[in-house]
């Protein structure tokens, strides 16, 4: 393809060299040439009339003809099949195939026993297969698209991990002790549709079958046992889990902003700076890498829980997938806030991440480029979950 590229390329300009010549120009240029060297200044307005077009050739020369000729020139480079395939087509077919094979790979690996229990199997694997944005799942393949394509198939593992942990996490936030919301990615939540115990125990295996996944992905020992001691640390009793106790023990106990953030860093942030850790080790980045893109991940997923915040306040349930207006009593971005407030603080974390973003290398940034932009502001335009 490049060898003809090239001759394509040889062509085109050689077809712009011979449209751009007027055969007048050459004398044109003889006239000038020897005005300027043998007549001095004066001269100089001769060539300026001189090259007055109009009053010679009205139909067959223009004064702006080589510069458009070369526009024409360029846009056809830059719209060129082969360039639009090769930069924007390629890259957007990998990045979808990526989360189709994901979504295959998610299908393919659904937690199975081997059980005579009527229910088991349907409640492990009922809200993996309700859908959900994957944001986690993104995070991670998005690096390791960015730095080594090639583990891609050996990073579903860990992805899929992240997901069904995060599931796990929904499942209990529903629970009547909990949230008690009654619906989850757009389908009855597991206690309405079994009961709490099933729900609870659906739950925990998730939980546990998530840290069973990274053991046995396909990658050196030190990397699975740091994988599983990222997401310990991030989703266990230092991170996500207390992040939910705080949650619901200050219900109707307004906390202070630095609170808040700490409830909130805990609870949303920590698994979503995990994902990008975990694809930062995959790859092997430097531990000051790693902590960089920690960090960013820690105010990017502040900026997902304020924005989650705000859709509970604007959308309908039904647009989200799950209740709605449920988060009165809690120490929410919005209760703390209110709406504009929150939309300011959420626009204050987007700049703040579109700056930071602008500064990674580039690979890093074409890989992670759609999701930021799906994401960043959609608390500015509302996407369907
Ligand atoms: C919801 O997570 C809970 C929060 C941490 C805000 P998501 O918004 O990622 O939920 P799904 O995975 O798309 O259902
Ligand atoms: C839950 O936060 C975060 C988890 C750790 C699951 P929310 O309670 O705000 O999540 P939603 O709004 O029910 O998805
Ligand atoms: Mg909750
Ligand atoms: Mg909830
Ligand atoms: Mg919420």
């Amino acid at each position: 393809m490049n060898s003809s590229l090239f001759t394509l390329l040889l062509q085109l300009f050689d077809a712009l060299v011979d449209s751009s010549k007027d055969p007048e120009d050459d004398h044109r240029r003889e006239d000038a040439f020897g005005s300027l060297v043998g007549e001095g200044s004066a001269a100089a307005k001769d060539i300026n009339q001189e090259s007055k077009p109009q009053a010679h050739h009205p139909d067959r020369y223009h004064p702006f003809e080589p510069a458009i000729n070369l526009c024409f020139f360029c846009l056809g480079i830059l719209f060129h099949p082969a360039i639009l395939t090769y930069f924007v087509i390629i890259p957007q077919t990998n990045r979808k195939r990526a989360m189709q094979d994901f979504e295959t790979f998610l299908a393919d690996h659904m937690p199975t026993v081997d059980t005579f229990h009527p229910q088991y199997n349907e409640a492990l694997q009922a809200m993996l297969l309700a859908g959900g944005k994957r944001f986690r799942p993104r995070l991670l393949l998005g690096i390791v698209e960015a730095y080594q394509p090639l583990l891609l198939e050996s990073a579903m593992h860990p992805a899929l991990a992240l997901e069904v942990f995060h599931t796990y996490s929904l499942i209990h936030d529903d629970l009547p002790a909990m949230d008690d919301a009654a619906l989850r990615r757009g389908h009855p939540t597991l206690h309405t549709r079994y009961d709490d115990a099933l729900a609870i125990l659906a739950g925990d295996a998730l939980n546990t079958h998530a840290f069973e996944i990274l053991a046995q992905s396909p990658f050196r020992d030190d990397v699975r046992i740091e994988l599983v001691r990222i997401l310990a640390e991030n989703g266990g009793s230092g991170g996500m889990v207390l992040g939910q106790a705080i949650d619901l023990h200050f219900e109707k106990h307004p906390l202070h902003l630095d609170e808040v953030l700490e409830l909130h860093r805990n609870k949303t942030a920590k698994l979503i700076a995990a994902s990008l850790e975990m694809g930062a080790v995959i790859v092997g980045l430097e531990l000051p890498v790693r902590r960089a893109l920690y960090d960013f991940g820690i105010e990017l997923g502040l900026l997902f829980q304020v924005q989650d915040d705000i859709l509970d306040a604007t959308l309908s349930s039904e647009e989200a997938g799950k209740p709605t207006n449920h988060d009165q009593d809690k120490n929410s971005f919005i209760t703390l806030l209110g709406l504009e407030g929150a939309q300011a603080y959420a626009d204050g974390l987007a700049e703040s991440l579109e700056e930071r973003f602008s500064g990674f290398d580039a690979p890093l940034r074409k890989a992670l480029e759609p999701l930021m932009r799906q994401y960043l502001f959609r608390h500015r335009t509302p996407v369907k979950k």
